[in-house]
């Protein structure tokens, strides 16, 4: 949601600006520009469309500075254009800021400044603060911008330079994340670490209402009230930049599918001792579940998908009432929220704008908050009373796969953790489970050599439906939606999901000769209704694909295509199910031809609401 970088050293900035940019370009890819000071005043170049656009325009310029800052953008005010492209100036260029999140009084703002005299070149937000920096600015950038932050209203990470202090530059961050990474003679600025991974590995996270000072030589860090925060301690970060590249897939959804085994592993690993499950360090107590009557799990998108699956897992093995609900309507109504809720947030970025809000809320209700997020540092961590991490590494591509995959399996971690709580389970049946949660990296590399070619086949005639419909019930419903999801978000194919049981009551009035439909049949428990609603599309013309569990007896002649999962408990066999889906979308769009990675309209870390 859009990534903001700066430089300040010993070395001309436009490359570094530039470098950094490529690796926040999953934030945001509507435009891009960059800022450079140079000894006449600052130098600007902005493009819309891809990075790319961003690096022609660059090479035919001479940059010469050391000191710069740079954006990509996903567009919220203004649409997409080289005009709306960030960097944004005041009327005489004295003022550029880059700009990621909402100013929400920008519209009252913005009128009283064209009241004052003041002109306008773009339809954005960041604007305004660029002109109003400009007006407050006396000599001193720091006093200025904090001066020009008590006026607006929203979240926003800002990037701002002036043309007359040339080595310095000013950050701050209210709910978008920031950080500031620290070198010898030079230092940056990004909204994600990832940027700078090849430059440092010594990072600032700025919390909110954090204010950074950054020079070639120094770094401070203030208050919004404006105190000096001396004893700010940086952060160590362990990551390779290689994590970040493709490693020889073409793509990083692909590569991200194929890491699966490695990130349950990863996730896995330090939460079992002996073959026994410890979530300690979470910060959850040994028994824990006897604190709460009822959950709450709230997320966006993807996460929401993998809470929706907690839902029915948790309510079934733990006994205890689980409410799930998208985090865009949950921070808006009242929830029923007191000290024996347990709130489970879940994202991946950890930067969620609605499920920060929507975990604030529940926390102010009284609720203890746990997040399951990958994010290390990020700012639903900071904020939650328990975290346990996904441990998932860098995701890179839009389309999320292997954060969801290790959401699903924390949750059954948590499922596993609270059934050995219950007094009417017995060892055995803890141990069983537990048993099957080690099993699952190993039953998911198997999954993905299996799945490929087959999936590759059925790839090549989805990508010339219209629609593609999904269906399942219980947790296999909560799969339908994501592979629904998957599809449509990077082939740009209508897909649907819906419980199997639903779709006779409107929707099947679309289902005619040839139109697909993907059956999730992992439960066994009710694998026949399942398939009644599989052979009532069949009837009227639809292309079947079931994926079911090894040795489950059906009526051969009613599917066309059929992926058998390995045979594990019908709870966890939902893992296993969504990696096939994974693939589907992704060659589907391969076939399509579409940009998989960065999917039009989107972006990966979504902080503004
Ligand atoms: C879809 C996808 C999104 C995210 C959603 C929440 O593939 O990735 O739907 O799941 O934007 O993001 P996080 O998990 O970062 O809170």
């Amino acid at each position: 949601m859009c990534g903001i970088v700066g430089y300040i050293g010993d070395k001309e900035a436009a490359p570094i600006l530039l470098s950094g940019l490529k690796k926040l370009e999953y934030r945001g890819y509507d435009s891009a520009g960059i800022a450079v000071q140079e000894e006449e005043g600052i130098k600007l170049v902005k493009k819309q469309g891809k990075l790319n656009k961003l690096n022609t325009a660059a090479e035919n310029e001479i940059f010469n500075g050391v000191t710069g800052i740079g954006h990509t953008r996903w567009a919220t005010h203004g649409k997409p254009s080289d005009r709306n492209s960030h960097p944004h100036t005041d009327s005489v260029d004295e003022i550029v800021v880059v700009h990621n999140g909402i100013i929400e009084n920008f519209s009252a703002l913005k009128e009283a400044l064209l009241a004052e005299g003041k002109e306008f070149t773009s339809e954005t937000d960041t604007e305004v603060a660029a002109h109003l920096i400009a007006k407050y600015y006396d000599g001193d950038l720091r006093a200025a911008v904090n001066k020009a932050i008590t006026q607006l209203e929203g979240s926003f990470a800002m990037a701002v330079m002036s043309k007359a202090e040339k080595d310095r530059i000013i950050a701050v961050r209210k709910d978008s994340p920031l950080i500031v990474g620290l070198g010898k003679n030079e230092n940056f600025l990004a909204s994600d670490i990832p940027a700078y991974l090849d430059y440092t590995d010594d990072f600032y996270i700025l919390e909110n209402e954090e204010m950074a000072d950054i020079r070639q030589d120094k770094v401070e860090i203030y208050s919004f009230s404006g105190s000096l925060i001396a004893d700010k301690n940086s952060t160590k970060i362990n990551w390779s930049s290689e994590m970040a590249e493709k490693q020889g897939y073409e793509h990083f959804m692909l590569k991200e599918i194929n890491e699966q085994p490695e990130s349950l592993k990863w996730l896995l690993q330090d939460r079992l001792q002996a073959g026994k499950l410890d979530l300690s360090e979470s910060g959850l107590k040994s028994d824990w579940l006897s604190d709460y009557d009822k959950i709450h799990v709230v997320a966006c998108g993807t996460a929401y998908h993998s809470g929706y699956l907690a839902k029915y897992l948790l309510e079934d093995m733990l006994k205890l009432p689980v409410e799930v609900e998208v985090a865009s309507e949950y921070r808006y109504r009242n929830p029923l929220v007191n000290d024996k809720t347990l709130m489970i947030v879940v994202s991946q970025s950890g930067e969620t704008a609605d499920t920060l809000a929507a975990l604030r809320l529940a926390k102010s209700k009284g609720a203890d908050v746990l997040a399951l997020v990958n994010g290390r540092d990020s700012s639903i961590a900071r904020e939650s009373d328990m975290v346990l991490y996904l441990n998932a590494g860098l995701e890179i591509a839009v389309a999320s796969t292997k954060a969801y995959t290790n959401m699903v399996a924390a949750f059954y971690m948590l499922a596993v953790d609270g059934m050995r709580q219950r007094a009417d389970i017995d060892a055995e049946t803890v141990k069983k489970y537990t048993n099957d949660l080690i099993r699952l990296p190993e039953l998911s590399r198997q999954m993905i050599k299996q799945s490929e070619e087959k999936i590759k086949e059925i790839a090549r005639s989805y990508a010339e439906q219209k629609h593609i419909f999904f269906i399942g019930r219980n947790t296999d419903y909560t799969l339908a939606l994501e592979g629904a999801l998957k599809l449509k978000e990077i082939s740009y194919i209508h897909a649907e999901a819906y419980p199997a049981g639903e779709l006779k009551h409107g929707t099947l009035a679309l289902v005619e000769e040839g139109v697909p439909v993907v059956a999730l049949g992992s439960r066994t428990d009710i694998f026949n209704k399942l398939f009644s609603n599989l052979k009532e599309v069949k009837a009227r013309g639809a292309d079947t694909f079931l994926i079911t569990m090894e040795g489950q007896n059906y009526e051969k002649e009613s599917v066309d295509h059929v992926f058998e999962l390995p045979q594990l408990n019908q709870y966890f066999a939902g893992l296993l199910a969504i990696i096939p889906l994974q693939l589907l979308a992704y060659y589907t769009a391969l076939v399509c031809g579409k940009d998989i990675d960065q999917p039009r309209n989107l972006a990966k870390s979504v902080t503004v609401e």
